[in-house]
């Protein structure tokens, strides 16, 4: 793409001085305008050729856990508006079914991350049109408690959906993957980086997750299939509800997060659902990354 858009500049020039340096002022503007112009047709034409489409023409396929709610269902509007086939997982029926209902082209599949037979299960059904080509393991738990605290079933729980699901999720398509050289986009959080009190199991997790990433993508580079996470910051869903926090003390936690956030406000599903998108996109340049999408929290 750069080198026609060198070309333009390049006819150009000679019939005003000579060199592209040397252009009046007054053509720049212009030139300027045909540059981006040209850049954003091509950017266009490749959007199309590479998110939605293999070079064959063919529908690209993708799976997205936890799409009932929250960031998960921002990422599988985002992913089917952009005109992949996306299989939705979770456990509540209900939840998944409003959002097949916000857009075409999401089908949904009920299931538990932690099950191992549900994950074989989910896997087939992303798999019906006969390929798979992203994997979000957006699907996550957080249950607080300090240490001292710290129930053995619950840290057992969470390890299942935040690390290990992923995992059997993750070799599972992989044979699929491997075929369509596709990606892999894990959902992180600023606490697996950041310490908070009572987080220490859930950031436990999230760092795991994200060592995975990285060594994944070591593994599969060579074949060709990215491997990503985003670290999301405190992002409005039904996460802390789910937490079993009083509505006082969600709210007193909302209003400390939103006064220590640099960009000051909390996100909204939307903004993690492009960058996870955009990380799904088979040209991309781009592996073995944990990007930070939070306000600047990371750095608070
Ligand atoms: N919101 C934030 O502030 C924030 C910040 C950083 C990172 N994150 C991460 O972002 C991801 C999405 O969270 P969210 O904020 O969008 O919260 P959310 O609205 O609670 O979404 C979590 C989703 O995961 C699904 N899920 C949970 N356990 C599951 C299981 N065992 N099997 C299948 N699906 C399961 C839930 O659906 P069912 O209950 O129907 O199964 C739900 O749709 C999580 O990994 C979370 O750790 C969130």
């Amino acid at each position: 793409m750069q080198q026609v858009v060198l070309l333009v500049v390049a006819q150009r020039a000679p019939a005003h001085s000579g060199s592209p340096r040397e252009l009046p002022d007054l053509h720049r503007p212009v030139l300027l305008h045909l540059t981006l112009t040209l850049v954003s047709v091509l950017n266009v034409a490749a959007m199309s050729e590479d998110s939605t489409t293999d070079a064959a023409n063919v529908t690209r396929t993708a799976l997205v856990t936890g799409g009932g709610s929250g960031i998960g269902r921002a990422v599988a509007v985002t992913l089917a508006q952009r005109g992949l086939d996306v299989l939705i997982v979770g456990r509540r029926p209900q939840a998944l079914a409003a959002t097949a209902e916000l857009q075409a082209g999401i089908r949904y599949h009920v299931g538990d991350v932690s099950e191992p037979a549900d994950i074989v299960e989910m896997v087939a059904a992303a798999t019906e049109p006969g390929r798979l080509d992203v994997l979000v393991n957006n699907a996550g738990v957080g249950i607080p408690g300090p240490l001292g605290k710290i129930e053995p079933a619950a840290a057992k729980r969470t390890w299942a959906i935040n690390v290990l699901g992923p995992t059997l999720l993750a070799q599972q398509a992989l044979p699929f993957l491997l075929e369509s050289r596709g990606a892999i986009v894990n959902i992180s959080s600023t606490f697996g980086a950041k310490p908070a009190p009572g987080l220490s199991w859930y950031g436990a997790t999230k760092a795991a997750l994200e060592q995975l990433t990285r060594s994944w993508a070591l593994e599969l580079a060579p074949h060709g299939v990215r491997v990503n996470a985003v670290a999301p910051g405190p992002v409005e869903s039904e996460a802390l509800d789910r937490m079993g926090l009083a509505r006082a003390e969600i709210e007193h936690i909302k209003a400390d997060e939103r006064d220590r956030i640099p960009l000051g406000r909390r996100g909204r599903p939307e903004d993690v659902a492009s960058w996870v998108a955009d990380l799904a996109v088979p040209a991309s340049w781009v592996t073995g990354q944990v990007i930070g999408i939070d306000g600047g929290y990371l750095l608070a």
